[in-house]
């Protein structure tokens, strides 16, 4: 959905981020910028059993990232790695009632970082043989 003001849920998710902070025990991390505004997104995941257990994240962003964000850590919790990295962009956004249109580039982050992070997992594990 596409409105020109933020959602309720943006809004929520901005004033109430989850999953606030970084992980001390985290098995991955990426750190992602946008090179057009700057804002930054760090986000960690620890994976157990092929599935994210847990993601938590830091962010230096518009509010919209930063419901962006704070949703993705939501949506991803128990997720098998491949449905992880193929969440597109507008997933997250959805996940927060939508995004103004002038605000949509700011998804990107969250659906960059997740890819970022379990791509440096799996090659870290590669070696080991471990399927994920
Ligand atoms: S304006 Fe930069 S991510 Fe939103």
């Amino acid at each position: 959905m596409v409105s020109d003001y933020y959602s309720p849920l943006v809004i929520e998710h901005f004033n109430n981020p989850r999953n606030a902070g970084a992980m001390e025990d985290a098995d991955t991390e990426a750190y992602v910028t946008n090179p057009v505004c700057g804002d930054s997104l760090r986000l960690f995941l620890r994976i157990e059993d092929g599935r994210i257990a847990k993601a938590s994240f830091l962010s230096s962003g518009c509010p919209a990232s930063i419901a962006t964000s704070s949703a993705a850590t939501e949506l991803l919790a128990g997720k098998e790695l491949d449905d992880a990295v193929a969440l597109p962009r507008e997933a997250y956004a959805d996940a927060v009632g939508g995004l103004p249109k002038s605000k949509i580039h700011c998804s990107v982050l969250a659906a960059t970082a997740v890819r970022q992070a379990v791509e440096s997992w799996r090659a870290e594990h590669a070696a080991e043989g471990v399927q994920a």
